[in-house]
């Protein structure tokens, strides 16, 4: 969609592929799993704006265990440039040195897997102590590069989806529930 406008965006039909409350089942099972594996250890969340920041901050609530947060953006895909050769440009970095630290990166949803791979491969060159990775969405269907997820909140059909902090030209982030546009 190009240009949308408020009324347009007003108007149209969405779909629910995950509701809020099996969202957020899911992510209380999520931020246990991960209380229970660091626990005793200091470790970093890192989240990729803008996507990431809804699950981001509702998964932090929920982990009841010592932990601090960073940020950083990066744009996909350099133009005129396809994918698989595409590097991930960073728009905005972390504040914080990664070096001996325990880092668990939380992505919105992990597609063809390219921006996860080239961000995993900047952040390791930084020394981490260690490095997981903690996606709300899998489209797996979808994935050209073989990366490991650590933790997945939800495998999806191959559908372009929006809501809870993904978006369709900067709009939708704010629904509280995952969907697709209705056809
Ligand atoms: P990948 O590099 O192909 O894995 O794409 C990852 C990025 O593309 C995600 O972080 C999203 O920003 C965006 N993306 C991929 N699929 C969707 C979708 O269905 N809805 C919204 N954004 C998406
Ligand atoms: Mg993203």
């Amino acid at each position: 969609m190009t240009n949308p406008t408020i009324e347009t965006i007003a108007n149209t039909k969405i779909d629910v592929l995950i509701d809020s409350k099996t969202l957020q089942a899911r992510i209380t099972e999520l931020s246990k799993v991960i209380t229970k594996d660091y626990q005793g250890q200091d470790f970093l969340m890192v989240c990729i704006l803008s996507g990431g920041v809804m699950f981001l901050t509702d998964l932090m609530r929920q982990i009841s265990i010592p932990h601090q947060i960073d940020f950083m953006a990066v744009a996909s895909y350099l133009q005129g440039i396809t994918k698989s050769e595409g590097r991930v440009r960073i728009t905005m970095d972390l504040l914080t040195d990664i070096e001996h630290i325990n880092v668990l990166l939380v992505e919105d949803i992990i597609d063809t897997g390219y921006t996860l791979k080239h961000v995993l491969e900047l952040l390791n060159s930084r020394s981490p102590k260690s490095l997981r990775v903690c996606t709300l969405l899998d489209k797996h269907e979808r994935r050209e590069v073989d990366i490991k997820l650590d933790y997945i909140g939800f495998q999806i059909p191959d559908k372009f989806v929006l809501g809870y902090g993904l978006d369709v030209d900067g709009y939708w982030r704010n629904l509280p529930y995952i969907g697709v546009v209705h056809t």
